[in-house]
């Protein structure tokens, strides 16, 4: 794992914008992997700013999402569809965008429809995600087992509480996701981790140097040939 510690999320934004634009301006077509929460907004705003500037082009890229509730609506301001509509798909010209389907009536087919959908699209070349304070990346939650494939999670008590900031209450935060596995994950040529805040210096600490366990999602990572994780001075604090 290579381990990149910057000084506070400003610069933790700018180093992922520049480490994704320089992907898409090696290979215009690229295929990069994307995530919602806090933590990559910063990164997706720079991004923006750089797209004005005519720093960088998504007109050949294709983007794949790693999760959404479900079910929800779309439309709805508490999708994953729409936060990354109001994020970042609509100021930039990323040429097609797939986040699953979180309004799917059989959810088992969305997620082997989803899953067939990464894999055609011959992979994806650079994946970002985030990290949740019990360990998860995407909605893989902690469990006593590796979850391969895109599927349908019941989301840990944990997660629940964690999101519950985005929504007026805790019971409205759905109960359920479609998540890629980690195998769908590890389909990624590069992998590109973000955390900030002292909040996940712990989890940081645990997945690059703890045991490898499903009880820990992450730390499945150390074993990923091309995994760059970028930390702010707090969530790098134990390494
Ligand atoms: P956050 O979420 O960026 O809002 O901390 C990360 C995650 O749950 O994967």
């Amino acid at each position: 794992m290579k381990i990149i510690k910057v000084e506070n999320y400003e610069t933790l934004s700018k180093k992922a914008a520049e480490i994704i634009a320089a992907q898409v301006a090696e290979k215009p077509a690229s295929i990069l992997g994307l995530a919602t929460g806090s933590t990559p907004v910063g990164a997706y705003q720079e991004l923006i700013r750089m797209y004005k500037r005519g720093e960088v082009d998504f007109a050949g890229v294709t983007a794949f999402n790693l999760d959404e509730y479900h079910p929800v609506k779309k439309s709805g301001d508490q999708s994953y569809d729409y936060f990354m509509k109001e994020k970042f798909f609509n100021h930039v010209n990323v040429a097609k965008t797939f986040i699953p389907n979180g309004e799917a009536a059989d959810h088992a087919a969305e997620c082997e429809n989803y899953e067939k959908l990464v894999y055609e699209s011959g992979g994806i070349d650079l994946q970002l995600l985030g990290i949740g304070n019990n360990g998860h990346i995407g909605f893989n939650e902690p469990a006593d087992h590796f979850p391969a494939a895109t599927h349908y999670v019941a989301l840990d008590e944990s997660t629940i509480k964690a999101n519950a900031r985005f929504f007026e209450n805790e019971s409205d935060v759905p109960k359920n996701a479609i998540t890629m596995g980690i195998r769908t994950i590890f389909k990624a040529k590069k992998i590109m981790l973000l955390a900030s805040g002292a909040g996940k210096a712990e989890c940081i600490k645990e997945m690059v140097g703890g045991k490898i366990t499903p009880k820990n999602p992450s730390s499945i990572l150390q074993l990923h040939p091309d995994v760059t994780i970028i930390v702010d001075k707090d969530a790098g604090r134990l390494l």
